[in-house]
């Protein structure tokens, strides 16, 4: 292993340039050369490399968003796509690629090792959606922001006496509304994975402005339904005027948490340390507090679980 490629893809992730920078520095460390590919695989279809330097990844620890720059790229969704990427690899003698990226950048790197480029994943998505980590890189930056959101929501909410719906993001998982729901002390938590009850959720809100509650707050993850239908229907339910907040785009910004960089950078050096061992298709994660490596394949083959005692204890202590 002489040389080695490294690409964040799909969503941004705060964390994603702690993870850059240790997949340089601990490469160059290894005296490996180190490319490094802009906006993701659209970047390696387009030959998009450039070798990067100790230097090049200075001062980039505490900054959100990636250097590299992202993208969603459908190209490399096609067989061609995916044959003209392995192209530029060989051209630029990569010998393996580390992609920092969620689902979907595992997959593509998954399909590249298929090509005979060994790759390894690294988790990186404010989603926290797989399985087999127990944390992804900016998910921890992305509850805070979430939390610190909904302290000011709290301040406005309960001026008013109002219910506030606030949607926040996650595809098909939940966690960043279930985390920020037990940290922010919501009334009610819904989240794709579960069932809800409207009319439960109403009882809740009346019951607690009949014991004198200012505001009620609910969490409602984005692949559970829609802020302002909802906001809508409890309106109409209770009584009580109801706001809608889409956080949208803020939560996948801002200075990584110290947890982040910490996860990153570790995560990060052992991807590189994975290839130099000869290793291929691996996603790198953390469980138990422990790294672990794992096959991609199998990794996304892993149906993402909803925490239930955290799910339950933000009930009871809703009540
Ligand atoms: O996967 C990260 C994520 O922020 C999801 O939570 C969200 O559904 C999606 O990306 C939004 O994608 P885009 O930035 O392309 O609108």
């Amino acid at each position: 292993m002489k040389t080695i490629g490294v690409l964040t893809s799909g969503g941004d992730a705060p964390g994603m340039n702690a993870a850059i920078r240790a997949v340089v520095r601990t490469a160059i460390y290894n005296e490996c050369k180190v490319y490094g590919i802009r906006r993701g695989f659209d970047g390696l279809i387009n030959a998009k490399l450039e070798e990067m330097t100790l230097s090049s990844v200075a001062d980039i620890i505490h900054r959100g968003g990636t250097m590299l720059q992202t993208a969603r790229s459908d190209e490399f969704m096609t067989e061609a796509g995916r044959k003209k990427a392995l192209n530029v690899l060989n051209v630029f003698n990569v010998d393996g690629l580390i992609v920092i990226g969620g689902d979907g950048s595992m997959t593509g790197a998954s399909k590249l090792n298929d090509l005979g480029i060994p790759c390894i994943g690294v988790p990186g998505t404010i989603d926290n959606d797989l399985e087999y980590t127990d944390f992804t890189i900016g998910f921890d930056t992305a509850i805070n922001t979430v939390v610190d959101a909904i302290s000011k929501i709290r301040d406005t909410s309960s001026s008013h006496g109002r219910v506030n719906i606030v949607e926040v993001m996650g595809r098909r998982c939940g966690d960043i509304a279930l985390y920020c729901g037990l940290a922010g002390g919501a009334e009610s938590i819904v989240l794709p994975e579960m069932p809800h009850d409207i009319d439960k959720i109403c009882r809740k809100i009346i019951r607690g402005k009949n014991r004198g509650k200012l505001h009620s707050l609910i969490l409602l993850a984005e692949g559970a339904g829609s802020a302002v239908e909802m906001a809508k229907i409890i309106e109409e339910k209770t009584g009580m005027e109801t706001r809608a907040t889409i956080l949208g785009h803020i939560q996948r910004g801002g200075s990584p948490t110290a947890s982040d960089r910490i996860l990153a950078s570790h995560l990060a050096a052992r991807a590189v340390e994975l290839l130099l061992e000869g290793k291929n298709n691996r996603a790198v994660g953390i469980k138990c507090n422990e790294m672990v490596d794992i096959d991609i394949t199998e990794a996304l083959s892993m149906e993402k679980k909803l925490d239930m005692a955290t799910y339950k204890l933000a009930d009871i202590l809703s009540i």
